[in-house]
């Protein structure tokens, strides 16, 4: 076999199986093309896609403004690493920074790695600004949180699939229940070295968990009031996700230190960011952090035109609306139904609770039967299925969408 020939679904899968290391374990269905809402696999079947990889394809499959403007500067110039200046880099980091009110932004590629530059950022303002004696500084974060698979991140996750025989494990982090604010009080109260709090607007990975109205703002207030630095992961939640530009925005908080991904490159390529104020930024001087492929000029015109898109096609609306009507519609259906417990979310950031046990496999066959009607999703946790679709969806295609998830869930009613 010639290693560009076209192969069938399992000719592909068997190959990812063989050579690739198994650190996923995917739906079976080989994609090979997307458009806006839609991916075809191999064969030629369409599917809705529900999933928008994990929230990074929010403008859409290809979306013909971003893939001009990455396909004109990989014409042009595509890497000369931060030893010299480039012209698209600072262009782009006055543009996120006007776009998000922060002073300053600093750029890398995934979303682990900006969380770990945010870790960083926050630890060394403790020593330089905030005065915690070195090597003392702790960090709040909440429990059943996801933040990326680095070994710091995994060292305070309490996931044992991705913690367990990956230690020895990096200190300095402090976990309290997710929606909380009782515990986050006291834990400050009780803890002068505390330097941030590390939080998720609405927990992701951990099944769409979306907090008490409220939660973030007075988290926020709490933390002013113990000079603690308000960190918001936003690389799932951000970018008109929830139905804002940034989750934290439904309750008017301004982080301190605000974390992108996913999106701010529509899916294109690995573009995150960090951005906070001078008085926070200032603290990184030339050494301290970086990254090779972090700013270069492809991820720099890729990540403009992304949030162009965000902003003209007012995808923020557009998500806000459509999830109102998908959790609408699916309440509906989960007054009759015996198979769905309950649907939740913020703008087209949703999941549903499957009515089986946690360990069961019957969140996993209904997205198998879900792909063979057209739509494509995956369970995030045992019997919870997320439903994340790009938001340039229409009504008409989100109804769509509605019929073959209840179509398909009325296959599993007992
Ligand atoms: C909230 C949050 N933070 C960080 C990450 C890690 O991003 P990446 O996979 O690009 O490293 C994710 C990925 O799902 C996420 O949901």
């Amino acid at each position: 076999m010639a290693v560009l020939d076209q192969l069938t679904s399992q000719e592909a899968i068997d190959l990812e199986n063989k050579y690739g290391a198994h650190n996923y374990h995917p739906l079976p269905v080989v994609l090979s093309r997307g458009e806006g809402v839609y991916v075809w696999d191999v064969e030629g079947k369409k599917y809705y896609d529900f999933l928008s990889a994990y929230s990074a394809v929010n403008q859409g499959h290809c979306h013909p403004k971003i893939v001009a403007a990455m396909t004109e500067q990989a014409q042009t110039l595509t890497l000369t690493s931060r030893a010299f200046y480039n012209d698209m880099l600072g262009k782009y980091e006055k543009y996120a920074s006007e776009t998000f009110n922060f002073d300053k932004l600093l750029p890398m590629n995934t979303g682990a790695e900006a969380v770990e530059t945010a870790l960083k950022i926050c630890r060394k303002w403790a020593y330089e600004v905030k005065g915690i004696d070195e090597n003392e500084a702790e960090i709040v974060v909440c429990e059943n949180n996801f933040h990326g698979r680095t070994t710091t991140i995994i060292s305070f996750s309490n996931d044992p699939v991705a913690r367990k025989n990956f230690g020895p494990y990096t200190n300095g982090f402090i976990k309290i229940e997710y929606n909380n604010l009782e515990a986050l009080e006291q834990t400050l109260k009780n803890n002068p070295n505390v330097a941030g709090f590390l939080v998720e607007p609405i927990q992701g990975e951990a099944g769409v968990y979306v907090p008490t109205e409220g939660y973030l703002s007075k988290a926020k207030a709490i933390c002013e009031a113990h000079n603690v630095l308000f960190i918001a992961d936003e690389v799932q939640t951000g970018i008109a996700r929830t139905g804002k530009m940034l989750a934290v925005d439904h309750e008017n908080v301004k982080p301190d230190i605000l974390i992108l991904g996913k999106a701010l490159s529509g899916g294109a390529y690995p573009v995150s960011a960090v951005l906070a104020d001078d008085s926070i930024m200032n603290v990184i001087k030339p050494g301290n952090h970086g990254s090779t492929f972090g700013g270069n000029p492809i991820a720099a015109a890729v990540a403009i035109a992304a949030l162009e898109v965000v902003k003209n096609e007012d995808l923020a609306n557009n998500a806000q609306v459509l999830g109102e009507l998908f959790r609408s519609e699916l309440s509906k259906f989960i007054e009759t139904s015996s198979i769905v417990n309950s649907v939740r979310g913020k703008g087209l950031l949703n999941a549903i609770l499957i009515n089986d046990d946690e360990d069961s496999d019957t969140a996993w066959n209904i997205c198998l039967k879900l792909r063979d009607n057209g739509l494509l999703a995956k369970p995030t946790h045992g019997n919870i299925i997320r439903f994340a679709p790009p938001l340039v969806m229409t009504k008409e295609q989100l109804l769509d969408c509605v019929s073959i998830i209840t179509k398909t869930l009325k296959e599993f009613e007992v």
